[in-house]
């Protein structure tokens, strides 16, 4: 039995293809209600929004990943049977090791990788009359990522496997041609990858000790066994592909410096903590992950419903990033919120909620505000371009989403 409103639909999934990232969000507003059930991919889903219900939905006794995420976003975005789709003991003994690799070491290492390649793509960018920075970023993220995993990347071929990178994350709301896209360039990658593991194993290929591809080569689950070759390419490349998915930030990013030249100004200035305050504004302000989704493990009840095993189950993160109840004014673009911000781990969700280690929070969250922080500074301080006329609105209905133009700069010059 449930008191909470309900949907009399036979299906809505074109219309959350339809209305996209605030699907959710116009039915909270509409039922007046932080949890409803509606029928999405021919099942009952319940929904759910808001810190209090993030708190249920974090809490591993209750939820489960196996069989929530489907399977055509498995073969696109992130690899079938990996991380995201582990339970238990088996899920915290490998989210053990992604979170190793994001030590205060290795989030300087690729801090420093960064800043290299954020040099030497400004030079590049000085001799070019225009560039399209969202592609760029992808092609200077994808080098930084490669880098620090230890994975070679021929000169030649950096723009094609940033290519594909892209293309994995481009295909997660959608059907037809970018799905398949989506799909070639995850068998593509997972080919490359595969081989580089099988050189590792045997030693043809050498990669410094410590480095992330070595650990996933040589990690053992809790039966002792190595992942096989294909499992340890996946594992691999969700370090590499959601790397370069940054880019989508970089490009929103330059967007809010564009609109917001006083908080340009500050970051040029270097004005003490205000990049971060910045950068966590960006990420809760621009769209990127609408939701996220786990089933029921056991039966239980919440929020006036009984929650039945194996129900799936969907928390709202674009709306809860957008509630006015929880950010004043919440379409603002306003750094400041996050001055008196209490940190807490189920309102800013972005990256998901809850704990990075026994949860499956993002384990490159904390990658991703350094690589930002980094990025914005050499936008505001270290370079200066030209923002010509373009098409800079950007698509709520389309997963994922960016600037219609993919944010054009020209002249630019380094002032480093
Ligand atoms: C998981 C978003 C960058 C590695 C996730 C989740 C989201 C997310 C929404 C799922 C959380 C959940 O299911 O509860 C993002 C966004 C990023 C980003 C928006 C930046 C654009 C990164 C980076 C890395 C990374 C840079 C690694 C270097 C992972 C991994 C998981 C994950 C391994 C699976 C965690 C688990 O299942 O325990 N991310 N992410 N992500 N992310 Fe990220």
């Amino acid at each position: 039995m449930t008191s909470v409103p309900q949907e009399k639909v036979l299906d809505n999934s074109v219309k959350l293809l339809a209305e996209g990232f605030p699907f959710i969000n116009h039915r909270v507003s509409r039922f007046q209600s932080n949890i409803f059930l509606t029928r999405l991919l021919l099942q009952n889903v319940v929904c759910l929004h808001g810190p209090e219900a993030a708190k249920v939905f974090y809490d591993p006794d209750r939820f489960v990943r196996k069989g929530a995420v489907p399977k055509w976003v498995q073969k696109t975005l992130l690899g079938e049977n990996a991380i995201i789709t582990m339970d238990g003991d088996a899920h915290g003994h490998r989210k053990s090791m992604f979170m190793s690799f994001m030590s205060p070491d290795g989030l300087h290492t690729f801090n420093r990788l960064l800043q290299k390649h954020w040099k030497a793509f400004i030079h590049k960018w000085e001799k070019q009359e225009e560039v399209v920075l969202f592609e760029e970023a992808q092609e200077l993220f994808c080098r930084v990522a490669c880098e620090w995993v230890g994975i070679p990347l021929r000169e030649e071929e950096a723009r094609l496997r940033a290519q594909d990178c892209a293309a994995m994350v481009d295909a997660f709301g959608a059907v037809g041609l970018r799905h398949f896209r989506g799909r070639r360039a995850r068998s593509r990658t997972e080919n490359w990858i595969k081989n580089l593991v099988a050189q590792i194993r045997k030693g043809e290929l050498t990669v410094e000790e410590g480095k992330p591809a070595q650990a996933i080569a040589f990690h053992q689950d809790l039966e002792g066994n190595l992942l096989d070759d294909v499992m340890a390419a996946r594992e691999i490349i969700n370090l590499i592909r959601p790397t370069v998915a940054i880019a989508y930030y970089v490009a929103f990013g330059a967007l809010a410096l564009h609109e917001h030249p006083v908080a340009r100004q500050k970051i040029a200035d270097g004005e003490e903590g205000y990049a971060e305050l910045f950068v966590q504004e960006v990420r809760r302000y621009f769209p990127f992950a609408p939701f996220v989704g786990a089933r029921v493990k056991e039966d239980f009840s919440w929020g006036g419903h009984w929650f039945t095993k194996g129900t799936l189950v969907l928390l709202d993160v674009y709306g809860t990033l957008h509630d006015p109840k929880l950010w004043e004014h919440p379409e603002e673009f306003y750094p400041y919120r996050f001055k008196n911000w209490q940190g807490s781990a189920f309102d800013l969700i972005p990256q998901g909620g809850g704990n990075h280690t026994t949860g499956h929070r993002c384990a490159g969250e904390w990658i991703t505000i350094e690589a930002m922080k980094v990025s914005m500074i050499f936008m505001a301080k270290f370079m200066e371009y030209e923002v010509p006329e373009q098409n800079l609105s950007y698509s709520l209905r389309r997963m994922p989403t960016y600037p219609k133009s993919k944010f054009i700069i020209r002249n630019v010059s380094s002032t480093n």
